[in-house]
């Protein structure tokens, strides 16, 4: 049956002119993939280059609370539009769950996603940043699978434990044959992850500019993570 499914071929149609695809990838949730897709975004978009990101975090979408996205939704034009907030095409999970908790089990939200990245027109980007549901899971996978050009870029904490899921997740991911950009350890304080490629201190100036982008940009978040981008071939 799979070899008569239509999806592959359609998204890959849908990201033809899209150069790069980033996919903010962690092992679980609250760790920062969000403020860190969605800031990597915004200074994407700063620097002039055509930008879009995608929230497909069913469990907890939030890269709209973090730019102070309100009131938007998709244009249909044979497909979906995505509307443009602080010059990113922005599209997320949310607008078709009416911000409620989505109540989807493994096979469905791989469903949903995989129907959302084959209806949504991002036209001609350089970069489209995925904000990725938290693990390597079903849903994770798929979107790999779907969206071949995927780049990972990873986010950790400073512990042990997270460090030692980290290490199994890009063994998989290399075994996939999924590049890696890198790993940025975020709210470290000061100990590192091996390998890391950036570390960015906890910032208690982050949480008071949640929603206000200009605010956002000027957080040390925002700076760190700016300063990491050379290293992570950004
Ligand atoms: N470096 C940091 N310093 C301070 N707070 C941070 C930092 N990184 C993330 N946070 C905060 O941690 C919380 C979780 O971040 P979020 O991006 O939503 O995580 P995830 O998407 O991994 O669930 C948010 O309230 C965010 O503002
Ligand atoms: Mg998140």
């Amino acid at each position: 049956m799979t070899d008569i499914d239509p999806r592959p071929s359609v998204i890959e149609e849908r990201l033809r002119r899209v150069k790069r695809i980033i996919a903010v990838t962690g092992w679980k949730g609250g760790i920062g993939k969000s403020v860190t897709a969605s800031t990597l975004a915004l200074l994407l978009a700063k620097r002039g280059c055509r930008t879009g990101l995608f929230d497909l975090d069913f469990a907890g979408a939030s890269d709209h609370l973090i730019l102070g996205a309100k009131g938007l939704f998709p244009k249909e034009e044979k497909g979906l539009e995505p509307p443009v907030h602080e010059g990113v095409k922005f599209m997320s999970v949310v607008f078709f769950s009416e911000n409620k908790a989505v109540p989807l089990r493994g096979a469905n939200v791989s469903d949903a996603i995989i129907e959302l990245l084959a209806i949504t027109q991002w036209g001609e980007l350089d970069y489209l940043v995925l904000d990725m549901p938290p693990g390597i899971n079903d849903a994770a996978l798929d979107v790999m699978r779907f969206a071949r050009k995927a780049e990972v870029l990873a986010v950790t904490t400073p512990s042990v434990l997270a460090h030692d899921v980290l290490a199994r997740s890009m063994e998989l991911y290399r075994k996939l044959n999924v590049p890696v950009l890198g790993v940025i350890e975020n709210m470290s304080d000061g100990a590192s992850a091996p390998g890391a490629a950036a570390v960015i201190k906890k910032d208690p100036g982050l949480e008071a500019a949640l929603g206000r982008p200009a605010a956002l940009l000027k957080t040390a978040f925002a700076k760190g993570l700016a300063r990491a981008l050379p290293a992570l071939g950004l």
